[in-house]
Protein backbone atom coordinates (compact mmCIF):
# COMPACT_ATOMS: atom_id res chain seq x y z
CA UNK A 1 0.00 0.00 0.00
CA UNK A 2 1.25 3.31 -0.60
CA UNK A 3 -0.17 6.35 1.55
CA UNK A 4 -2.38 9.18 0.70
CA UNK A 5 -0.18 12.10 1.95
CA UNK A 6 -2.16 14.61 4.56
CA UNK A 7 -1.76 18.01 3.22
CA UNK A 8 -1.31 20.26 6.29
CA UNK A 9 -0.64 23.28 4.26
CA UNK A 10 -3.95 22.67 2.29
CA UNK A 11 -6.16 21.83 5.55
CA UNK A 12 -4.23 24.86 6.72
CA UNK A 13 -5.38 27.16 4.68
CA UNK A 14 -8.82 26.10 4.28
CA UNK A 15 -9.25 26.20 8.25
CA UNK A 16 -7.57 30.18 8.11
CA UNK A 17 -10.13 30.98 5.49
CA UNK A 18 -12.81 30.04 7.98
CA UNK A 19 -11.09 31.96 10.81
CA UNK A 20 -10.59 34.92 8.25
CA UNK A 21 -14.42 35.03 7.74
CA UNK A 22 -15.61 35.28 11.10
CA UNK A 23 -12.59 37.76 12.06
CA UNK A 24 -14.35 39.95 9.69
CA UNK A 25 -17.58 39.25 11.24
CA UNK A 26 -16.23 39.83 14.64
CA UNK A 27 -14.74 43.58 13.48
CA UNK A 28 -18.05 44.39 11.65
CA UNK A 29 -20.81 43.34 14.64
CA UNK A 30 -18.66 44.14 17.97
CA UNK A 31 -15.61 46.36 16.95
CA UNK A 32 -13.62 44.10 18.37
CA UNK A 33 -10.17 43.03 16.96
CA UNK A 34 -8.74 39.92 17.90
CA UNK A 35 -5.31 40.83 19.55
CA UNK A 36 -2.08 38.22 19.92
CA UNK A 37 0.97 39.03 21.93
CA UNK A 38 4.19 36.47 21.68
CA UNK A 39 7.00 36.73 23.80
CA UNK A 40 10.27 35.85 22.60
CA UNK A 41 13.36 36.06 25.01
CA UNK A 42 16.64 35.77 23.85
CA UNK A 43 18.01 34.54 20.10
CA UNK A 44 17.45 30.87 19.50
CA UNK A 45 16.60 30.20 15.99
CA UNK A 46 14.30 27.61 15.83
CA UNK A 47 12.12 30.23 18.50
CA UNK A 48 12.97 33.08 16.01
CA UNK A 49 11.53 31.13 12.85
CA UNK A 50 8.24 30.05 14.62
CA UNK A 51 7.56 33.28 16.39
CA UNK A 52 7.82 35.18 13.27
CA UNK A 53 5.94 32.26 11.11
CA UNK A 54 3.03 33.31 13.81
CA UNK A 55 3.58 37.10 13.68
CA UNK A 56 2.95 36.20 9.61
CA UNK A 57 0.07 34.48 10.16
CA UNK A 58 -1.78 36.60 12.56
CA UNK A 59 -1.30 39.67 10.36
CA UNK A 60 -2.38 37.95 7.59
CA UNK A 61 -5.63 37.21 9.51
CA UNK A 62 -6.23 41.47 10.59
CA UNK A 63 -5.49 40.50 14.01
CA UNK A 64 -3.64 43.17 16.00
CA UNK A 65 -0.31 41.91 16.57
CA UNK A 66 2.15 42.65 18.90
CA UNK A 67 5.92 41.17 19.16
CA UNK A 68 7.79 41.36 22.01
CA UNK A 69 11.29 40.32 22.02
CA UNK A 70 13.10 40.19 24.98
CA UNK A 71 17.25 39.72 25.65
CA UNK A 72 18.10 36.45 26.76
CA UNK A 73 18.95 37.96 30.15
CA UNK A 74 15.91 39.22 30.85
CA UNK A 75 15.15 38.13 35.07
CA UNK A 76 12.01 36.08 35.63
CA UNK A 77 10.63 38.84 37.66
CA UNK A 78 10.89 41.35 35.01
CA UNK A 79 9.50 38.52 32.43
CA UNK A 80 6.46 37.66 35.22
CA UNK A 81 5.75 41.62 35.20
CA UNK A 82 5.48 41.87 31.52
CA UNK A 83 3.21 39.31 31.28
CA UNK A 84 1.32 41.04 33.89
CA UNK A 85 1.13 44.47 32.03
CA UNK A 86 -0.72 41.80 28.94
CA UNK A 87 -2.55 39.97 30.91
CA UNK A 88 -4.41 43.64 32.06
CA UNK A 89 -4.60 45.33 28.40
CA UNK A 90 -7.98 44.85 26.99
CA UNK A 91 -6.41 44.61 23.56
CA UNK A 92 -4.77 41.56 23.66
CA UNK A 93 -6.57 38.38 23.72
CA UNK A 94 -3.63 35.86 23.69
CA UNK A 95 -1.03 35.73 24.95
CA UNK A 96 2.05 33.27 23.85
CA UNK A 97 5.60 32.56 25.88
CA UNK A 98 7.49 31.00 23.40
CA UNK A 99 9.58 27.99 24.97
CA UNK A 100 12.08 27.09 25.69
CA UNK A 101 12.84 29.91 28.09
CA UNK A 102 16.63 30.64 29.46
CA UNK A 103 17.75 28.06 32.16
CA UNK A 104 17.67 31.30 35.16
CA UNK A 105 13.92 31.77 34.18
CA UNK A 106 11.32 28.74 35.82
CA UNK A 107 8.71 28.19 32.91
CA UNK A 108 5.97 26.78 35.20
CA UNK A 109 5.36 30.42 36.43
CA UNK A 110 5.76 32.03 33.73
CA UNK A 111 3.19 29.77 32.35
CA UNK A 112 1.25 30.25 35.70
CA UNK A 113 1.58 33.70 35.71
CA UNK A 114 -0.84 34.18 32.13
CA UNK A 115 -4.43 35.05 32.82
CA UNK A 116 -5.93 31.58 32.22
CA UNK A 117 -8.48 32.99 29.66
CA UNK A 118 -5.61 34.76 27.52
CA UNK A 119 -3.67 31.80 27.61
CA UNK A 120 -3.83 30.73 24.26
CA UNK A 121 -1.50 28.15 24.35
CA UNK A 122 -3.51 26.17 26.60
CA UNK A 123 -0.60 25.81 28.57
CA UNK A 124 -1.96 26.84 32.06
CA UNK A 125 -2.67 23.88 34.53
CA UNK A 126 -6.01 25.66 34.57
CA UNK A 127 -6.81 24.92 30.93
CA UNK A 128 -4.80 21.55 31.16
CA UNK A 129 -7.41 20.60 33.56
CA UNK A 130 -10.40 21.62 31.59
CA UNK A 131 -9.47 19.47 28.83
CA UNK A 132 -8.67 16.54 31.00
CA UNK A 133 -12.29 17.09 32.90
CA UNK A 134 -13.72 17.16 29.44
CA UNK A 135 -14.51 20.91 29.56
CA UNK A 136 -11.86 22.51 27.61
CA UNK A 137 -11.49 25.89 26.74
CA UNK A 138 -7.91 26.41 25.26
CA UNK A 139 -6.67 23.09 23.64
CA UNK A 140 -2.64 23.68 22.79
CA UNK A 141 -2.10 24.37 19.24
CA UNK A 142 -0.18 21.35 17.91
CA UNK A 143 -2.52 18.33 19.27
CA UNK A 144 -5.52 20.52 18.30
CA UNK A 145 -4.26 20.54 14.66
CA UNK A 146 -3.57 16.87 14.93
CA UNK A 147 -6.92 16.39 15.56
CA UNK A 148 -8.50 18.89 12.88
CA UNK A 149 -5.93 17.27 10.44
CA UNK A 150 -7.88 13.62 11.43
CA UNK A 151 -11.17 15.11 11.28
CA UNK A 152 -10.61 16.91 7.97
CA UNK A 153 -8.77 14.08 6.17
CA UNK A 154 -12.15 11.62 7.31
CA UNK A 155 -10.36 9.55 9.56
CA UNK A 156 -12.12 7.60 11.72
CA UNK A 157 -10.56 7.69 15.64
CA UNK A 158 -14.20 6.31 17.45
CA UNK A 159 -12.96 3.27 18.93
CA UNK A 160 -9.46 3.34 17.35
CA UNK A 161 -6.50 2.24 18.90
CA UNK A 162 -4.33 5.10 18.95
CA UNK A 163 -0.37 5.15 20.03
CA UNK A 164 1.11 8.05 20.80
CA UNK A 165 4.99 8.06 21.23
CA UNK A 166 6.23 10.71 23.74
CA UNK A 167 5.14 12.36 26.71
CA UNK A 168 5.89 16.02 26.48
CA UNK A 169 3.45 18.73 27.96
CA UNK A 170 3.42 20.29 24.69
CA UNK A 171 1.96 17.62 22.80
CA UNK A 172 2.21 13.69 24.21
CA UNK A 173 0.15 14.08 27.28
CA UNK A 174 -2.31 16.52 25.48
CA UNK A 175 -3.06 14.68 22.73
CA UNK A 176 -3.69 11.66 24.38
CA UNK A 177 -6.15 13.55 26.76
CA UNK A 178 -8.22 14.90 23.58
CA UNK A 179 -8.35 11.69 21.53
CA UNK A 180 -9.74 9.41 24.59
CA UNK A 181 -12.15 12.50 25.54
CA UNK A 182 -15.99 11.08 25.21
CA UNK A 183 -16.52 13.72 22.29
CA UNK A 184 -16.49 13.66 18.58
CA UNK A 185 -13.47 13.60 16.77
CA UNK A 186 -12.08 11.21 19.92
CA UNK A 187 -13.46 8.57 21.51
CA UNK A 188 -9.85 6.71 20.79
CA UNK A 189 -8.67 4.00 23.22
CA UNK A 190 -5.24 5.40 23.61
CA UNK A 191 -1.63 4.48 24.67
CA UNK A 192 1.03 6.66 25.33
CA UNK A 193 4.64 5.06 24.94
CA UNK A 194 7.85 6.75 25.88
CA UNK A 195 11.57 6.25 26.52
CA UNK A 196 11.10 4.10 29.62
CA UNK A 197 8.46 1.67 27.53
CA UNK A 198 9.94 -1.47 27.61
CA UNK A 199 8.97 -2.97 23.96
CA UNK A 200 7.79 -0.02 22.11
CA UNK A 201 6.90 -1.30 18.68
CA UNK A 202 5.02 -4.28 20.17
CA UNK A 203 2.90 -1.05 20.79
CA UNK A 204 3.11 0.52 17.91
CA UNK A 205 2.32 -2.13 15.67
CA UNK A 206 -1.05 -2.50 17.21
CA UNK A 207 -1.74 1.56 16.09
CA UNK A 208 -4.75 1.95 13.78
CA UNK A 209 -3.84 6.22 14.51
CA UNK A 210 0.37 6.24 15.32
CA UNK A 211 1.24 9.72 16.19
CA UNK A 212 4.68 10.27 17.18
CA UNK A 213 6.54 13.04 19.07
CA UNK A 214 9.58 11.29 19.87
CA UNK A 215 12.50 14.29 18.91
CA UNK A 216 14.40 12.32 17.46
CA UNK A 217 14.47 11.53 13.14
CA UNK A 218 14.10 7.55 12.37
CA UNK A 219 12.31 7.08 15.92
CA UNK A 220 9.61 5.16 13.56
CA UNK A 221 10.56 2.27 11.19
CA UNK A 222 8.62 0.41 8.53
CA UNK A 223 8.82 -2.71 10.98
CA UNK A 224 7.00 -0.83 13.82
CA UNK A 225 3.83 0.45 11.93
CA UNK A 226 0.91 -2.08 10.92
CA UNK A 227 -0.05 -2.55 7.46
CA UNK A 228 -2.91 0.36 6.94
CA UNK A 229 -2.24 2.54 9.64
CA UNK A 230 -2.78 6.26 9.66
CA UNK A 231 0.76 7.83 10.38
CA UNK A 232 1.18 11.40 12.58
CA UNK A 233 4.85 12.72 11.95
CA UNK A 234 5.41 15.49 14.90
CA UNK A 235 9.15 15.73 14.54
CA UNK A 236 11.12 18.44 13.20
CA UNK A 237 14.47 17.67 13.21
CA UNK A 238 16.94 20.25 11.89
CA UNK A 239 19.33 17.75 9.46
CA UNK A 240 21.13 20.17 7.76
CA UNK A 241 21.28 23.11 4.82
CA UNK A 242 20.42 23.93 1.85
CA UNK A 243 20.14 26.97 -0.34
CA UNK A 244 16.76 28.53 -0.28
CA UNK A 245 14.88 28.14 -4.13
CA UNK A 246 13.23 31.90 -3.15
CA UNK A 247 15.90 33.90 -1.88
CA UNK A 248 19.11 33.53 -3.90
CA UNK A 249 21.75 33.26 -2.15
CA UNK A 250 19.99 32.19 1.63
CA UNK A 251 20.80 29.10 3.54
CA UNK A 252 17.46 27.43 4.98
CA UNK A 253 17.12 24.25 6.79
CA UNK A 254 16.64 20.58 5.95
CA UNK A 255 13.72 19.63 8.27
CA UNK A 256 12.81 15.52 8.52
CA UNK A 257 10.12 14.29 10.89
CA UNK A 258 10.51 11.29 13.52
CA UNK A 259 9.35 8.79 10.95
CA UNK A 260 11.33 6.91 8.27
CA UNK A 261 9.03 8.62 5.86
CA UNK A 262 10.02 6.90 2.42
CA UNK A 263 9.71 2.95 4.34
CA UNK A 264 6.52 3.82 6.02
CA UNK A 265 4.55 5.71 3.75
CA UNK A 266 4.68 2.10 1.52
CA UNK A 267 2.96 0.61 4.31
CA UNK A 268 0.47 3.02 5.95
CA UNK A 269 -2.51 4.46 4.40
CA UNK A 270 -2.09 8.24 5.35
CA UNK A 271 1.22 9.99 6.14
CA UNK A 272 1.55 13.49 7.28
CA UNK A 273 4.96 14.26 5.64
CA UNK A 274 7.57 17.05 7.31
CA UNK A 275 7.75 19.68 6.28
CA UNK A 276 4.01 20.57 5.49
CA UNK A 277 2.16 18.02 7.32
CA UNK A 278 1.39 18.96 11.72
CA UNK A 279 3.72 22.12 11.48
CA UNK A 280 0.89 24.21 9.44
CA UNK A 281 -1.60 23.15 12.02
CA UNK A 282 -0.13 24.39 14.69
CA UNK A 283 0.07 28.15 14.07
CA UNK A 284 -3.23 27.93 12.61
CA UNK A 285 -4.71 26.79 15.53
CA UNK A 286 -3.33 29.49 17.29
CA UNK A 287 -4.82 31.48 15.43
CA UNK A 288 -8.18 29.91 16.22
CA UNK A 289 -7.90 30.25 19.73
CA UNK A 290 -7.00 33.66 20.31
CA UNK A 291 -10.21 34.18 18.08
CA UNK A 292 -11.88 32.52 20.21
CA UNK A 293 -10.83 34.42 23.04
CA UNK A 294 -11.87 37.72 21.08
CA UNK A 295 -15.51 35.94 20.67
CA UNK A 296 -15.50 35.15 24.25
CA UNK A 297 -14.21 38.89 25.55
CA UNK A 298 -17.37 40.27 23.06
CA UNK A 299 -19.76 38.48 24.76
CA UNK A 300 -20.16 36.28 21.73
CA UNK A 301 -19.35 32.54 23.55
N1 LIG B 1 7.77 25.73 21.67
C1 LIG B 1 7.55 24.66 20.88
N2 LIG B 1 6.22 24.49 20.66
C2 LIG B 1 5.60 25.50 21.32
C3 LIG B 1 4.24 25.88 21.45
O1 LIG B 1 3.31 25.25 20.93
N3 LIG B 1 4.00 26.98 22.20
C4 LIG B 1 4.99 27.69 22.80
N4 LIG B 1 4.66 28.75 23.52
N5 LIG B 1 6.27 27.36 22.69
C5 LIG B 1 6.57 26.28 21.95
Amino acid sequence: MTARIIDGKKIAEEVRAEIKTKTEQLVADKGVVPGLVTILVGENPASVSYVTAKQKASKELGFHSVQDSQPAGISESELLQLVEKYNKDPGIHGILVQLPLPKHIDETKVLCAIDPDKDVDGFHPVNVGKLMIGDAKFLPCTPAGIQQLLIRSGIETEGAEVVVVGRSNIVGKPIANILLQKAKGANATVTICHTRTRDMAAHTRRADILIVAAGFPNAITADMVKDGAVVIDVGVNRVGEKPSAKTPGKMIAVLKGDVDFDAVKEKASAITPVPGGVGPMTITMLMYSTLKSAQIAAGLQ
